[in-house]
């Protein structure tokens, strides 16, 4: 099923990328074809999707703001 309209990415291309490492949901954009950098509809769905993936992660808590921190410095 297609979740981002705007860029034609699948649910299956999101998880993915989540599995390879995506951790935000910019990562997610660099990673399938600029996924929610468009209109923005599908973000909250794709925050859902990193967060369903992540909330079984016994590192968790120290991932998630490692990764926010890391996206914010990015050029
Ligand atoms: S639906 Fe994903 S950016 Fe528009």
């Amino acid at each position: 099923m297609i979740l981002c309209i705007c860029k034609a990415v699948s649910e299956r291309e999101i998880d993915a990328a989540v599995r390879a490492g995506a951790k935000t949901v910019a990562a997610i954009g660099e990673r399938c074809s600029g996924a929610g950098t468009d209109c923005g509809m599908c973000q909250e769905a794709i925050e859902e999707r990193l967060e369903s993936s992540c909330s079984s992660c016994p590192r968790l808590r120290d991932c998630r703001p490692a990764a926010a921190a890391l996206a914010s410095a990015a050029p």
